[in-house]
């Protein structure tokens, strides 16, 4: 197949799950996309493209499995401890002093089994403690079976292996085997939804972490992303990127300037 050929039916194959499922697979990168359709074909045992799109145009099922192939939930507590670090000693506390807020508000955007947003809910929860300060997370993810796992808030002992004893203690709950479950005052913190980023409507955040999602999107599509971010973000908010994500050579820059670059950490421009 020439890449041509390849192209146009990939364009057939997003169509296809956009009319199926009524979701937008448009925006991920096209080596991405093909490498998880890809994985799928192997799935079925289908070797070509054109048999792959037979099966999806007829078969619900496998539209909603290629769309699910799309989200990828591997995380971890305090991923990248050197980010929480900074957030813990500079980010938070110099939001709390100079805003003078009376409720942090945070959006954990692609959230996956909830790691990232108990993090969060931790880390306020000891910074605000001898405050009257309150906090609220908003967490999403497009992938249904994450946020039902990150609701439950149980975790297995590797899982927990960037919690130290003492928080373990403090914000765990042991259960059978090695089981651990996250204790109702960190996680009646956090609101989930099973949504799009895209379609997040509120605009209230003081931070957004949105760590190891923007990976598998195509570079034309961030400025939509960063521009959504920074509608959604209050004067001088903080946006949190993963490791492997900048705004080097994108439109970012216009709308938000470099606190941290080591740990991905930004912040909104004034308007
Ligand atoms: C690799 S995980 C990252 C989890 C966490 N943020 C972290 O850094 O550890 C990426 C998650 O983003 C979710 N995701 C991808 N595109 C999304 C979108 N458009 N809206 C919401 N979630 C999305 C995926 O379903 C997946 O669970």
């Amino acid at each position: 197949m020439t890449e041509s050929e390849i192209n146009t039916i990939l364009d057939k194959i997003r169509m296809e799950v956009r009319t199926k499922t009524g979701k937008n697979i448009d925006d991920f990168k096209a080596a991405f996309l093909e490498r998880r359709i890809r994985y799928r074909m192997e799935i079925n045992g289908i070797v070509n493209f054109d048999e792959y799109l037979k099966l999806l145009s007829t078969n619900l099922e496998e539209a909603n499995n290629l769309y699910l192939a799309f989200s990828i939930n591997v995380t971890q507590f305090f991923r990248d401890p050197h980010v929480w670090e900074k957030l813990e000693k500079e980010i938070i506390p110099n939001l709390i002093n100079k805003s003078k807020v009376h409720t942090v508000y945070v959006w954990s955007c692609g959230c996956a089994t909830g790691e990232e947003p108990y993090s969060v809910s931790i880390t306020l929860n000891e910074a605000l403690k001898s405050r009257d300060v309150k906090y609220e997370i908003f967490a999403n993810d497009i992938n249904l079976d994450a946020i039902s796992r990150a609701k439950k808030g149980i975790y297995r002992d590797a899982n927990l292996a960037n919690i130290n004893t003492e928080r373990r203690v403090k914000y765990f709950q042991k259960l059978e085997y090695d089981q651990y479950q996250i204790k109702s005052n960190i996680s009646n913190q956090i609101k989930y939804e099973n949504i799009d980023m895209m379609r997040i409507a509120e605009k209230k955040f003081h931070m957004i972490f949105c760590r190891n999602v923007l990976i598998y999107y195509d570079k034309q599509r961030y400025m939509e992303i960063f521009k959504k971010f920074a509608d959604s973000l209050t004067e001088n908010g903080i946006l949190i990127l993963g490791q492997n994500e900048s705004m080097f050579g994108t439109i970012g820059n216009k709308l938000f300037s470099t606190l941290y670059p080591k740990e991905r950490i930004y912040q909104k421009r004034e308007e």
